[in-house]
């Protein structure tokens, strides 16, 4: 299985290959999901004791597995928060990937976190958090949520009257769903600001003077979004940031999806108050074109998050020794044994330079400028709300939620188009509506006509 042999020059040669054509193919499918009795049938019995061939597997792979994947890239995938990873970046996955390297800390990594170190310079100037603000990359935004949410807690409970109090967080109804899921995690509770739209300051401020006594004293952290998955809202984070100041509350903003556009001069400005932050989660994975997977956390102060997430053992002690001594990323989140994943991001902006980047999500906000004039002009279909960042929320007039959905599996088993239906509060109804997220910058004007088009 180690050797090197013709086998696995062989095999080099056939996954090259597969990769060179997958990421030059100008028709890639949009791909769909098959019952897992279906692509049993197909493939039979992969493990045995004997082993089946690399080519047999490969083969397997490219006829059936590989088909039963969406493509998240494909330029009609505009469901949920898709994907668009540069050829450069996913060329050096492969590199990555093949240079073994263990990410945690500087002693076995020390290029590779180099390499991710000068990308995430670049990240943290975007968000104008001051000298000294640093970040690592995890594996997505739940992670970096999570060892964000983690150092809060454990920067608030240093002081003794909070030792024994179950925290409290607030946030809106608007924050990602991982937000919930990772107060859970940390048995943290959770105060819901009863908004989907903006959340702004004076409503923070209402929801903090509506604690009870015991609630305040609980509190230590607020989340505010810079761009909502479901709308591309930003919250008033100067106004939050104000508050949170004022309240000695840890502030942290989850711009998991939405921090590409700081590097996007015609939107820059709805970021303001980002700087005052005291952690920022942006996933490079979702608009700064990174394979997966890729997220990232930053901290206005380090030393906080290396307080809270740096392991001890006897077997760790050698890389916290002098000789060993470098920028160890393991002691920022929470995982120990890291891949690089920073490292195709890092590849991709030395490549192109970062104006590359910037043109790439402006057009993401373009696109969602033009997806809107279209359903301005259409009279089967209208804007919900304005577009935002670069999600668009619309409603095809008179279908009912069934219709969405019909229309969804439609075109998606044609393998024409991926488009989700959502859900939109006005008053106290939650309307089912259309959404689409821009991120790939090869999507079309005449691909979205279509796709309203398909709503006859
Ligand atoms: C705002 C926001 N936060 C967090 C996440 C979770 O990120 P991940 O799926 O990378 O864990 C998402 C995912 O879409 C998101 O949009």
């Amino acid at each position: 299985m180690h050797k090197a042999d013709i086998e696995l020059v062989e095999m080099s040669m056939d996954v090259m290959k597969y990769a060179i054509d997958r990421l030059s193919s100008k028709k890639i499918k949009i791909g769909k999901p098959r019952k897992e009795e279906e692509l049993k049938a197909l493939v039979g019995e992969t493990i045995t004791e004997k082993g089946i061939g690399g080519e047999v597997a490969f083969n397997l792979w490219k006829k059936h597995l590989m088909k039963a994947n969406v493509s998240i890239d494909h330029p009609r995938h505009l469901a949920f928060v898709p994907a668009s990873p540069t050829r450069a970046a996913i060329m050096f996955d492969l590199v990555t990937s093949a240079s073994s390297i263990h990410g945690a800390y500087w002693m076995e990594g020390a290029g590779g976190v180099f390499c991710e170190n000068e990308a995430m310079r670049w990240i943290v100037s975007l968000t104008g958090l001051p000298k000294g603000a640093f970040g690592v990359f995890t594996s997505g935004g739940t992670a970096a949520n999570l060892s964000a949410m983690v150092t809060a807690r454990a920067h608030w409970r240093e002081n003794d009257i909070y030792k024994d109090e179950k925290g409290l967080i607030i946030t809106s109804v608007g924050a990602h769903s991982s937000i919930k899921a990772m107060a859970k995690v940390i048995d943290v509770d959770v105060f819901l600001v009863d908004t989907e739209d903006k959340l702004l300051g004076t409503e923070l401020e209402n929801a903090i003077n509506s604690l009870t006594k015991q609630q305040r004293k609980r509190l230590f952290a607020v989340v505010g979004t810079g761009g909502t998955t479901n709308a591309g809202i930003i919250d008033d984070l100067g106004g939050i940031a104000t508050i949170c100041e004022k309240e000695n509350l840890w502030f942290h903003v989850d711009a998991a999806y939405g921090g590409g556009a700081l590097a996007a001069d015609s939107v820059r400005h709805l970021f303001n108050g980002i700087e005052k932050a005291d952690s920022i989660t942006i996933d490079p994975h979702k608009w700064m074109f990174s394979p997966y997977d890729c997220g990232s956390v930053i901290y206005k102060n380090p030393e906080l998050a290396k307080k809270a997430h740096s392991q001890e053992g006897s077997y760790l002690d050698i890389f916290k020794d002098e000789g060993a001594d470098g920028f160890n990323p393991s002691d920022y989140q929470i995982q120990l044994t890291r891949r690089v994943r920073g490292l195709p991001l890092w590849f991709s902006l030395a490549m192109h330079g970062t104006n590359r980047y910037k043109q790439a999500v402006e057009r993401g906000i373009e696109l969602a400028q033009i997806a809107g004039k279209l359903i301005d002009e259409s009279p089967h279909v209208e804007l919900v709300r304005e577009p935002s960042l670069s999600c668009v929320l619309y409603r095809r007039i008179g279908w009912t939620p069934e219709d969405y959905i019909h229309w969804t599996y439609k075109n998606h088993k044609k393998g024409f188009a991926l488009v989700t239906p959502t859900k939109w509060k006005q008053g106290n109804v939650y309307e089912t509506v259309s959404r689409f997220c821009f991120i790939n910058p090869d999507t079309t004007k005449r691909d979205i006509e279509k796709i309203l088009d398909s709503m006859h």
